[in-house]
């Protein structure tokens, strides 16, 4: 039986046909970090390169766990609080739609408050997914709460096609229906039961949505082939904490003993420091050339990276294991770098580590495993100077002795990231545009590499 009441009507068919003119619940906007609207594609952000970096900085709360943690907040009929969460751009549009599906979201203070006592939706429309389309990751907490869940489908992206197959099956084996139509996934159960669901892959997104649906399941889920990234781990002991019973997170074989509703309650629950976040600032070290030290990070999350920076002959090391320290001098080696799931090395800094490899000496083979079109920041790499072919899910980058500054546009979170570190190696001025993608990910990122030396600014 659905506990979210008064919920929205819906179909008796297994696919929604109601368009809905329900009044959405009242929307609290507290603090949305970046600027929006027609004006934005005329904000930049302005490097002068060649200043190197020093000092000292501070890792912040990964996004890639809290909006997550933020959807499991769904399964208690209480109050959870999320902290060490970094104010972005899908931070605010996470808490919108949750608000949308009844819940009471407070953000402040690098804290976010999820009230989701009373859920008056089941659907999550595309004006929201759209958006955020890592909020798909709703239907799994909404399926097992509600028994029904209307979830519009992300579609594709810039940087791949991104499937949500694998979800599907989980769902499906998990016993729920799982419909797909006129651009929604429509899913419903009477009731779930656990099951083994082997993934073809690795998807962090279905083991997230699998692991949150099979949180209150009833009996054993075990999920074969999981997602091992950190924030898996940050979300079953998020969902631990909340009274679930999940174990081998972080492993390929996560174990969830499913509990009853009234079992899941609030908690309080600190977000792992953004490991991406880590590989952009020792990148942006390995660009501009200097000495910096990472505090806050988690060393363990990020050992890939530290490996290939070894490689490329920058001095990186491990103090604490939440401090790294990298020091740069001299140009950097060229290496063969391929993306695969964690823990090896991730797509998510494969752009960001290009603009490394652009200025190193030799010639560096960079192969993307994990989406078709994610070399989107080589045509404006090229701009500045770069010498990059690509070859099928391969780039070719031949080291330039220097990178030329240029005007850049940003297709991608991680590929403005990338054109910031270029900028702050490159000779003369480097404006970068398509800010909107850079706040979605980075709290601050120019402001705090001011802090450590760097020229940067934005207009
Ligand atoms: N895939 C399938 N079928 C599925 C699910 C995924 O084929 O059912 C494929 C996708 O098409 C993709 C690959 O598997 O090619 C990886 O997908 P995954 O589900 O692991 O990715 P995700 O959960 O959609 C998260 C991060 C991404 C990060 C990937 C891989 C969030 C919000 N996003 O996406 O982060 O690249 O895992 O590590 O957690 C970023 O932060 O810039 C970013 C894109």
């Amino acid at each position: 039986m659905s506990d979210c009441l008064p919920l929205r009507a819906v179909s008796s068919s297994p696919i929604i046909k109601a368009a809905g003119n329900m009044t959405p619940p009242q929307i609290t906007r507290l603090d949305p970090p970046a600027k929006q609207g027609p004006q934005e594609a005329e904000e930049r952000i302005i490097i002068r390169g060649g200043k190197p970096l020093r000092g000292e900085t501070r890792i912040f709360g990964a996004k890639n766990a809290v909006l997550k943690m933020m959807a499991a907040a769904l399964l208690a009929k209480d109050v959870t609080v999320l902290r060490n969460v970094p104010n972005l751009t899908d931070v605010h549009m996470m808490a919108d739609v949750l608000r949308h599906l009844g819940a009471v979201v407070e953000i402040s203070n690098n804290e976010v408050s999820i009230d989701a006592t009373n859920l008056t939706e089941i659907e999550a429309p595309y004006e929201l997914v759209s958006q955020l389309r890592a909020s798909f990751v709703v239907l799994g907490p909404l399926l097992a709460r509600c028994r029904e869940a209307k979830v519009s489908l992300p579609g594709g992206c810039a940087i791949g096609e991104r499937r949500i197959d694998l979800h599907e099956k989980g769902l499906k084996l998990l016993g729920a229906e799982v419909g797909i139509d006129h651009g929604y996934v429509y899913a419903s159960a009477t009731k779930l039961t656990g099951a083994r669901i082997y993934l073809d892959r690795p998807s962090n997104g279905a083991t997230e949505n699998i692991m949150m649906a099979a949180a209150l399941a009833e009996g054993q889920t075990i999920i074969e082939n999981a997602a091992q990234d950190p924030e898996i781990v940050n979300l079953a002991d998020c969902i631990n904490a909340m009274g679930g019973k999940i174990t081998g997170a972080g492993t390929y074989q996560i174990v969830i003993d499913g509990v009853p509703q009234e079992e899941m309650h609030g908690a309080v629950v600190d977000t792992i420091p953004d490991r991406l976040e880590v590989g952009t600032f020792l990148y942006a070290c390995m660009a501009a050339g200097g000495e910096i030290i990472i505090n806050g990070a988690n060393a363990h999350h990020i050992y890939a990276v530290i490996s290939k920076i070894h490689e490329m002959g920058a001095e990186c090391s491990i103090y604490a294991p939440d401090t790294i320290k990298i020091k740069v001098e001299g140009r950097l080696k060229a290496i063969d770098v391929t993306t695969v799931p964690y823990p090896g090395f991730p797509t998510d800094l494969q752009a960001p580590l290009m603009s490394v490899l652009a200025v190193a000496e030799g010639t560096s083979i960079m192969t993307e495993t994990m989406y078709e079109n994610r070399f989107m920041q080589v045509g404006e790499l090229r701009r500045m100077g770069a010498d990059i072919q690509l070859k099928a899910n391969s780039a070719i980058v031949k080291g330039v002795p220097k990178l030329m500054g240029a005007e850049v546009k940003s297709s991608d979170l991680r590929a403005a990231a990338a054109l910031i570190i270029a900028g702050l190696g490159a000779d003369g001025v480097t404006e970068v545009t398509g800010l909107s993608h850079l706040d979605r990910g980075y709290d601050k990122l120019e402001e705090r590499l001011r802090d450590l030396g760097a020229d940067v600014w934005r207009r």
